[in-house]
């Protein structure tokens, strides 16, 4: 198969590395070109990034020339992961001279003519591309992946969908990779938790009603659910958990609620996409699962983990969900965009 180019924006930053870490052996993609501030344009990658993930900065990336993040020299598909206060113009001036851009940054995720994916959730709402190209009269296109916490809570309501959610309420356990390099201060958040994650709550409400919306002509209809979050930062290094109580418009059984996401399965995997997880969920039967240093590595860091599904004495049910924040709430994500994208024939033609 012939390997489509791709470039990466942000590339040396935290989310740049997770990348590049990502997307080494992809069948499909390979790293091209890299992006980043004045202040790297001109080095090797290897000297312009301090490279903070396991294991050593691949071969293949060191000596790349980081340029700036202008379109020009940049192949079709690019990867965002720069700085919220810089991404929104930058974003908008690749898709314009004709990109793809596949962005994790939060700028454009709330724009009505944006998607906001979870490629097993709402792969349907990739129809917004054709609107968002007429309306703007850009050549290329910008999808987005969603907040990490979001991505966790959204891929195991999804499959609950079809039961009709009504409200929900969330509760975030989040790990400290989440606020890139060098995050939290170790002062402040050993042995402790932080009850405070600037904006976060207000990004997974809307976020989530955005993503288990409906296409509807040219926009999307949110679901029209009330979901209210707390979110709080803990000492775990990798994985969100996440506590979640849902009213549905009647109740369900709750064995048809494990069986719909154990058996939940979307376009991704039918169209076999390399980041896609065999199973975008696993619901876990013990009683003490799932828990981030046990489980949060395993399937690639793909899936959301699901356990302890059980009746609340307020809402109808509750569970605990566990997703890999840096992967399937990053990188991961994206990159099965941008996947799903290229089989719907969205670029690379
Ligand atoms: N950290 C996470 O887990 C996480 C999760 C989900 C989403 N995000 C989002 O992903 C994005 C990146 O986060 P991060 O933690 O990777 O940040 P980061 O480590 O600070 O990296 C920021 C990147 O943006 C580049 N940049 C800064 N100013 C620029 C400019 N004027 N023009 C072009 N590039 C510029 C930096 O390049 P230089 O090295 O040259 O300065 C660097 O490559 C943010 O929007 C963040 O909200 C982060």
């Amino acid at each position: 198969m012939k390997m489509i180019p791709v470039g990466i924006l942000g590339a040396t930053g935290m989310v740049g590395q997770h990348f590049v870490k990502f997307l080494q052996g992809h069948p499909q993609f390979e790293i091209a070109w890299m992006g980043a501030s004045d202040r790297s344009a001109g080095k090797h990658y290897s000297e312009a990034t301090s490279w903070r993930l396991d294991g050593v900065m691949p071969l293949s990336v060191a000596g790349l020339v980081v340029e700036e993040c202008k379109p020009g020299n940049a192949p079709e598909l690019v990867f965002s992961a720069m700085d919220a206060s810089v991404a929104t113009e930058i974003e908008r001036e690749f898709a314009e001279a004709g990109h793809a851009v596949v962005s994790n940054s939060r700028n454009h995720r709330m724009e009505l003519d944006v998607p906001l994916l979870v490629p097993e959730v709402n792969p349907d709402h990739l129809k917004l591309i054709p609107v968002q190209r007429k309306l703007r009269g850009w050549k290329g296109q910008i999808a987005t992946n969603p907040n990490c916490s979001t991505v966790v809570l959204t891929l195991a309501l999804g499959p609950l969908k079809p039961f009709g959610i009504k409200r929900v309420i969330v509760t975030t356990m989040q790990a400290i990779s989440g606020a890139g390099y060098p995050g939290v201060a170790s002062m402040d958040i050993n042995a402790n938790v932080i009850p405070f994650i600037g904006n976060e709550e207000e990004k997974m409400q809307q976020e989530t009603q955005k993503i288990l919306g409906d296409f509807a002509d040219d926009h999307i209809a949110p679901l029209e659910a009330g979901v209210s979050a707390h979110c709080n930062r803990v000492p775990v290094v990798d994985g969100h958990t996440e506590t979640v109580s849902v009213e549905f418009t009647t109740k369900p059984q709750a064995a048809d609620l494990i069986h719909a996401m154990q058996s939940f399965s979307s376009v991704p995997q039918q169209r076999k996409l390399h980041s896609a997880p065999a199973h975008p969920v696993i619901y876990m039967s013990e009683k003490d699962r799932p828990q981030p240093r046990r489980d949060v590595e395993r399937e690639r860091g793909q899936t959301v983990f699901v356990g302890r599904l059980r009746e609340c004495a307020v809402f109808h049910y509750k569970f605990v969900a566990l997703g890999h924040n840096t992967i399937r709430g990053a990188a991961g994500a994206a990159v099965l965009n941008a996947e799903l994208m290229l089989s719907e024939g969205l670029f690379g033609q």
